[in-house]
C-alpha cells in the first residue's frame, strides 16, 4: 500500500449510485447493526473500553485544511493530497470500521518496481471515465466538496500540488494493466497502468494481528502444491524516516522485525499500526512519527481557498497528552473490533458449505484460525512504548476465529492486479492475498478492483492456483451453485 497513485471515489449517501449499492446491500439481508461492536473482552474491561472508544472517534473525524489564524491546532494539517478526510470515509460499510459503499481506488504507476509514490490524490470525478479496456470506470464518480480536490471537472481549480501533478503527465487516459498468467505484462512492464483497489474491512482485524506467524506458515506448509500460498514477510517500519525522537526503542525494534504480512490487498503489513501510519499519511496526507516525511511539498506555504495548504509542521500526528498518538488510537479501535457475526444457516446453507468444503474452496479460504497464547510478546506497544494492557492481551488471546482465509498469497493468473509490490517475490503481479470471507454478505462488488457484481462471477474469475476450485464450482448443478451461494450470504 502507498506504493502507488492513488485517486479515490469516496461513498456518499446523497449520491444517487451509492443509494442503489446501499439498496443492493439491504437485499443481502441481516444484522448490519451488529458489525462494528468491540470485542467482549474489551467492552468488559473500562479502559480498553475507553480506548476502544476515542479509536472510533479519531477514525470518524473528519480532517481538514485549518486557516492559518486557527485559534488551536497548526494550519493546513490534511493533505496537500488526500484521498478522504477520514478513515471512516472509506471504511464505513455497514458500520464504522467496514469496507466501501461504492468506493474504489485507482492506483497509477509511472513505471515500475519500486512503483514510487505518485500521490495527487484526491481526484474526485464528476462522472464515468473511459478506461481503455475496462470501458467505463468510476461509474459512482461524484463531485467532491472543494479544498484542492478536484481536477478535470469543469469549473473546479486544481490545487497547487495537483497541477503539478498533472504537469508530470496524469491522465485519466492511461491504459489499463491488467496482468495476464502468460507474461510480466502489467505495472512490471508497461508503464502508467492504472490498477483499482476496493477498501477492506477491518471487522476482525485485531485476531489477525494476534495470530503467530508459525500458524500462517504451518497452513502454508499443509497446503497442496497446487494451492500452495505464499508467505511475504515483511517489516512495517519500510518507510521510517525518523527517528522521531519520541518513537521508544521497543516500538521500532517489534515494529523492525519481519513478519508474516497478512494486511492489504498483497500482505504489505504485519500490524496495524504499521498500516494505520502509511493510511494516515498517503490516504489523508498526515504525517506521523513512523512516516514524517510528507510525499509532496509542493503547496509549502501556497495560500488557497483562504488558508495555507501546506505548513512545515511535519510530523503533524505526534503523541498527545494523552500518550497516544492518533496512528495508536486507530490501532486501539481496529485492533478490538470483533469479527463479523455471522447468520444463522438454513438447511441449504449447511449443504452449501459442505459443497465448499467438498470442491477445495476452503484449501485457501481457511475456515478457522487461533490467535497465538500471548499475542502481547509481538504485538508492537504504542509509539511511545506503552505495551497493550493484559485485558487487551487476553480478549485476543487463544480466540479460534473463522476467517475463511489463509492470508496468504496465491497465483490468481488473469485476477492478478499487474503490480509488483515485492521484487522478491516471483510474479508478484499476480500474486493477490485470499480475501477473507467473513462479513462478505455486506458488500456489494467483489475482488480486489471490484470487477465482479456477483458472487458466482466472483468465483467464476478465479485464475491460476484458483481455477480448478473454479471449475470444480461451474460443474455442479445450478441448485449446488445457490446452496453455496446461499452459505456465503450468511457470513
Ligand atoms: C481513500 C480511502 C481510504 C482511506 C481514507 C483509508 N483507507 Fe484504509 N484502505 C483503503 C484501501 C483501498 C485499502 C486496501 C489497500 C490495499 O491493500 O491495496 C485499505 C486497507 C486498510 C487496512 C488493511 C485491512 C486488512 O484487513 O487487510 C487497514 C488496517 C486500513 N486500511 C486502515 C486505515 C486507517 C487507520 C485509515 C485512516 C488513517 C484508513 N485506512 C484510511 C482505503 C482507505
Ligand atoms: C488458490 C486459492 C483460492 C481458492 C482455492 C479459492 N479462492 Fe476465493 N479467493 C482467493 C483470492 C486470492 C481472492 C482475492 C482475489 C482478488 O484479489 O481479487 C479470492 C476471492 C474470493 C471471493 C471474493 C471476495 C470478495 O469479498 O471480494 C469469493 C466470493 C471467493 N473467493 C469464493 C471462493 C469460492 C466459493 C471458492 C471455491 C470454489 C474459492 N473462492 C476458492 C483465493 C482462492
Amino acid at each position: 500500500m502507498g506504493l502507488l497513485l492513488a485517486l479515490t471515489i469516496p461513498q456518499s449517501n446523497s449520491f444517487a449510485a451509492g443509494r442503489a449499492q446501499a439498496s443492493r446491500f439491504t437485499h443481502f439481508g441481516g444484522s448490519a447493526s451488529a458489525f462494528g461492536l468491540p470485542l467482549s473482552g474489551i467492552a468488559s474491561s473500562p479502559v480498553d473500553l475507553t480506548n476502544f472508544t476515542n479509536g472510533m472517534l479519531n477514525f470518524q473525524e473528519v480532517e481538514t485544511l485549518n486557516p492559518a489564524d486557527a485559534t488551536s491546532g497548526p494550519p493546513g494539517q490534511l493533505g496537500p493530497l488526500f484521498n478522504n478526510t477520514s478513515c471512516a470515509g472509506c471504511h464505513s460499510n455497514p458500520a464504522r470500521g467496514g469496507g466501501g459503499l461504492a468506493l474504489m481506488e485507482q492506483r497509477l504507476s509511472t513505471g515500475g518496481p519500486p512503483v514510487r509514490i505518485f500521490a495527487v490524490d484526491n481526484m474526485m470525478f464528476g462522472g464515468p471515465l473511459a478506461q481503455g479496456a475496462l470501458g467505463q470506470i468510476f461509474t459512482y464518480g461524484q463531485i467532491a466538496p472543494p479544498l484542492g480536490a478536484e481536477i478535470g471537472i469543469p469549473g473546479n481549480v486544481p490545487s497547487a500540488c495537483q497541477e503539478v501533478e498533472i504537469a508530470r503527465g496524469f491522465s485519466p487516459e492511461l491504459p489499463t494493466c491488467i496482468a495476464e498468467s502468460a507474461n510480466d505484462s502489467g505495472l512490471t512492464g508497461t508503464p502508467t497502468c492504472v490498477a483499482h483497489r476496493q477498501s477492506l474491512p477491518l471487522f476482525g482485524d485485531g485476531l489477525v494481528e494476534a495470530t503467530a506467524d508459525a500458524t500462517f506458515e504451518a497452513i502454508a506448509a499443509a497446503q497442496p502444491s497446487a494451492i500452495q500460498g505464499t508467505v511475504r514477510m515483511v517489516t512495517d517500519l519500510n518507510n521510517f524516516d525518523g527517528p522521531a525522537a519520541e518513537v521508544s526503542q521497543a516500538t521500532l525494534s517489534a515494529l523492525g522485525t519481519p513478519h508474516v504480512g497478512r494486511f492489504g490487498w498483497k500482505d504489505d503489513f504485519a500490524t496495524l499500526v504499521g498500516f494505520s501510519a502509511d493510511a494516515y499519511l498517503n490516504e489523508i496526507g498526515i504525517t506521523n512519527d513512523l512516516n514524517s516525511q510528507p510525499n509532496t511539498t509542493c503547496a509549502m506555504g501556497v495560500q488557497q481557498y483562504g488558508v495555507t495548504l501546506q505548513t512545515a509542521d511535519d510530523p503533524e500526528d505526534t503523541v498527545d497528552a494523552t500518550g497516544r498518538a492518533d496512528i495508536d488510537r486507530f490501532t486501539d479501535f481496529m485492533r478490538g473490533l470483533q469479527p463479523p457475526p455471522p447468520l444463522p444457516q438454513s438447511a441449504a446453507a449447511q449443504t452449501g458449505q459442505k459443497l465448499f468444503e467438498q470442491i477445495g474452496c476452503n484449501g485457501c479460504h481457511t475456515e478457522a484460525i487461533t490467535t497465538a497464547p500471548d499475542p502481547a510478546s509481538f504485538l508492537p506497544p504504542t509509539i511511545n512504548g506503552t505495551p497493550i494492557s493484559t485485558t487487551v492481551n487476553k480478549a485476543l488471546a487463544n480466540v479460534t476465529y473463522h476467517p475463511y482465509s489463509d492470508f496468504l498469497l496465491h497465483d490468481m493468473g488473469s485476477l492478478g492486479d499487474g503490480v509488483n509490490d515485492d521484487p522478491g517475490i516471483t510474479h508478484d503481479e499476480r500474486l493477490m492475498r485470499t480475501m477473507p470471507l467473513w462479513g462478505i454478505r455486506m458488500r456489494e462488488v467483489f475482488l480486489h478492483d471490484g470487477r465482479a457484481t456477483d458472487l458466482p462471477t466472483a468465483i467464476a474469475l478465479h485464475d491460476g492456483q484458483g481455477r480448478a476450485a473454479a471449475a470444480a464450482f461451474q460443474a455442479l448443478s445450478a441448485e449446488q451453485q445457490q446452496e453455496i451461494v446461499d452459505f456465503l450470504k450468511t457470513l
